[in-house]
């Protein structure tokens, strides 16, 4: 198994990247087209991305995003098969991406993830976003949200952006130090 640098694949290799991000994350890239606009703009940008291969079978693919002066990076995307999820291939790509940071000089790594899947709801979905939120996050479940999996591997949540989806649809930010 190997991690790869998105930038050294090939044409084929990033349109399969492009279909695991529709397929896994469609609210947020419902298109096939609009996943590969986003990765061709993030590769002409300054993020770095790796993809989880095995003998010749794309995994994942995960990112992280400079930002504060690279103080922080940012998770995006973070994405593996469902046919290999579960499995701690997600584990080993969050590693690997905070290793990265942490090697660029990142204090923070963070990841923003939405609460606006119908199936996959934590306990803040559909809370008042304002109303005595310290309290609400103090005592947060995650359920089946995919915070679950970035609390598994040490992260906080810091905090949410209200009603950023809709009203009681918000974007869970989960932080870890480096
Ligand atoms: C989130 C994701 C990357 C995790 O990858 P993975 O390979 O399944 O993760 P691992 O096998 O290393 O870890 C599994 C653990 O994370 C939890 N987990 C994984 N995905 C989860 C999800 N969508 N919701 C809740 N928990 C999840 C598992 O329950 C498990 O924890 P447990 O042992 O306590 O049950 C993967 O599920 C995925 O790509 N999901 C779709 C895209 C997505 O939601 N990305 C995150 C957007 S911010």
């Amino acid at each position: 198994m190997e991690f790869h640098d998105l930038r050294d694949l090939s044409k084929k290799q990033l349109y399969q990247c492009a279909l695991l991000l529709n397929k896994e994350l469609p609210i947020g890239w419902n298109k096939v087209e609009d996943a590969q606009n986003e990765i061709s703009e993030q590769l002409e940008a300054d993020g770095y991305f790796y993809a989880l291969i095995d003998s010749g079978q794309l995994i994942g693919w995960g990112g992280i995003l400079p930002c504060y002066s690279g103080n922080v990076y940012e998770i995006h995307p973070m994405v593996i098969d469902s046919k290999y999820q579960n499995k701690g291939f997600g584990g080993l790509l969050i590693k690997y991406l905070e290793d990265k940071a942490r090697f660029l000089g990142g204090l923070t790594i963070y990841a923003a993830s939405d609460d606006e899947s119908d199936d996959r709801r934590s306990s803040l979905r559909d809370a008042d976003g304002y109303d005595d939120i310290y309290d609400k996050m103090k005592h947060f479940d995650p359920k089946n949200h995919p915070a679950r999996f970035y609390m598994k591997h040490g992260y906080q949540l810091i905090g949410i952006m209200p009603d950023a989806n809709g009203r009681g649809k918000h974007d869970l930010i989960l932080s870890k130090k480096l």
